[in-house]
C-alpha cells in the first residue's frame, strides 16, 4: 500500500449480465468513512429477457457497448472527467490489448484521447467466476485502462465479492473481528449456491453447494415455465404476495433432511413443470394460480436454504451469518432469515447486504479490491487472467 492516507479504487464488473462501474476513496490503512464516489449499472435484463435466460455471445456484445458509457457516468458522478488535448501515443499498444473486443475497442479510444487520467491509484475487476466471453470483455478493459493510465489492477473473486459487501455498514468499513468467527456464509446467486465456513477473516472452507441449478437459477427457470419472463427472482416474489391455497399445491424441498450442506433446485423446477402440466390451461392462465405457484416455490426455495444455514450455524457454532447474492434481495427470505437466526441461532448476528447492493455491481468489486489494496495484493496489468470457474479457496 502507498503511503498517502487514502486510496481510490475504480472497480469494473462484468461477470454475467450487469455492467457496473464503481469508484471508491477509504482510508489506505485504518478503518474510516468509505466515499462511495459512484456506483453505476448497466443492467441488459430486457435484452435477455426474450432467452429467458442470459446469452452469453449477446451479453459479451452488451458489455462492449456499455463499458464506456458506465465508465463516463462514473467518472462524471465521481467529479473526475476532465477534458485534455488528443494524444495519439499509446494508441497502437491499446489497438493491441483490444483486438478481441471489436466495439470496446472504437468506443475507449476516443474516449481515452478526449478526457485526462483520472486520479484513481487502481483498478479492480472481477477475474471469475462467470461466463467466460462476458468476464473477458471486463479484464480486456480493466488491462488497457491500467496499461493507459498507468495503474495497477486487482483481481477480485465475484463470490468473495458478493460476501464482502457486507463489511460495508452505515458508510464504513466494519471488518469481522476475533469474536464473530466462525461464520457461515450462504452465497446465493444466478450461478452459484454454496454454504461455506469462514474460521478467520477471508479464510474459507467449501461446506456444500448446489448438485444442479442454482437457487437463482431455479427461480429464473420456474418463471419461465409459468411464462414470466427474465429475471425470475424479482417477478416471482412480486407474484408471491398474495397468494393463496385454493389450488392445493404441494412442491418438494428437496434435501431438506440430508445431513450435508448441499442443496439440490432441478427437481424443484420438474416438480413445477409436472404441476403444470397437470393443470387445464383454462387454470395454468389463472393469476390466482400462477400466485399460488410463485408462493410455494419460493417457499420452497427459502426453506431449504434456511434450514441448511442454520444447521450449519448450529453444528460450527456461528457467531456471524453473512448471506450475499441476488436472491439476498428477495424480501420473504430477508424476513424469514432474519426470524430463524434470532429462534434458533440467538447468539449469532445476521448480515445481509442492503437491496440495491445484492445483484451484481461495481461497488461490491470495489469493497473486495479495497480488502487486497490493503494488503498490498496488487498485479500488473499483463498477469490478469479469466478463470470462468474459479472457486474460493
Ligand atoms: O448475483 P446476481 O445478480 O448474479 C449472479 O451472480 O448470478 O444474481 C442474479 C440472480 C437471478 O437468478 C435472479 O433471478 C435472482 O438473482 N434474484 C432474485 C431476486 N432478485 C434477483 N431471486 C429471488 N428474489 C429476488 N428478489
Ligand atoms: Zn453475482
Amino acid at each position: 500500500m502507498k503511503s498517502n492516507k487514502s486510496i481510490t479504487i475504480l472497480a469494473i464488473e462484468t461477470s454475467c449480465d450487469d455492467t457496473g462501474i464503481a469508484i471508491i476513496k477509504a482510508p489506505a490503512r485504518e478503518a474510516g468513512a468509505f466515499d462511495i464516489l459512484s456506483n453505476v449499472v448497466a443492467s441488459q435484463t430486457e435484452i435477455h429477457a426474450k432467452y429467458g435466460g442470459v446469452y452469453p455471445t449477446l451479453a459479451r456484445r452488451e458489455h462492449q457497448n456499455n463499458l464506456v458509457p458506465v465508465l463516463e457516468k462514473s467518472l462524471s458522478e465521481a467529479g473526475m472527467l476532465e477534458g485534455i488535448k488528443p494524444n495519439n501515443t499509446k494508441t497502437k499498444k491499446l489497438e493491441k490489448i483490444l483486438e478481441r473486443e471489436k466495439d470496446l475497442k472504437e468506443k475507449l479510444l476516443p474516449f481515452l484521447e478526449k478526457y485526462s487520467k483520472p486520479k484513481i491509484d487502481a483498478i479492480a475487476v472481477t477475474t471469475g467466476p462467470g461466463l467466460e466471453p462476458c468476464l473477458w470483455v471486463g479484464v480486456n478493459f480493466a488491462k488497457a485502462l491500467s496499461f493507459y493510465w498507468g495503474m495497477p489492477v486487482i483481481p477480485v473473486n465475484h463470490i468473495k465479492a458478493h460476501l464482502l459487501i457486507n463489511m460495508l455498514q452505515d458508510g464504513k468499513i466494519k471488518e469481522l473481528t476475533k469474536k464473530d468467527f466462525p461464520a457461515i456464509c450462504l452465497i446465493v446467486s444466478g450461478g452459484h449456491t454454496q454454504l461455506l465456513l469462514m474460521e478467520s477473516l477471508g479464510k474459507y472452507k467449501l461446506l456444500g453447494e448446489t448438485r444442479d441449478d442454482a437457487a437463482g437459477e431455479c427461480f429464473d427457470k420456474t418463471a419461465r415455465i409459468l411464462g414470466l419472463g427474465y429475471p425470475g427472482g424479482p417477478i416471482v416474489s412480486k407474484m408471491a404476495q398474495g397468494g393463496g391455497n385454493g389450488f392445493n399445491i404441494n412442491l418438494p424441498r428437496p434435501m431438506l433432511h440430508t445431513k450435508d450442506y448441499d442443496f439440490s433446485f432441478s427437481g424443484l423446477k420438474t416438480s413445477v413443470l409436472y404441476e403444470n402440466l397437470k393443470k387445464s390451461e383454462k387454470i395454468r392462465e389463472d393469476e390466482r394460480y400462477i400466485k399460488e405457484m410463485c408462493k410455494e416455490i419460493q417457499q420452497s426455495i427459502i426453506d431449504v436454504l434456511i434450514k441448511k444455514t442454520i444447521k450449519a450455524g448450529m453444528d460450527y457454532k456461528a457467531k456471524t451469518i453473512i448471506i450475499g447474492g441476488g436472491v439476498a434481495g428477495n424480501n420473504e427470505l430477508r424476513k424469514q432469515f432474519a426470524q430463524k437466526v434470532k429462534k434458533s441461532l440467538p447468539d449469532a448476528r445476521l448480515l445481509i447486504p442492503d437491496i440495491k447492493h445484492c445483484s451484481d455491481n461495481g461497488l461490491m468489486v470495489a469493497v473486495s479490491g479495497y480488502f487486497k489494496a490493503k494488503e498490498n495484493k496488487f498485479e500488473k496489468w499483463q498477469n490478469l487472467e479469466v478463470d470462468a470457474n474459479l472457486r474460493i479457496q
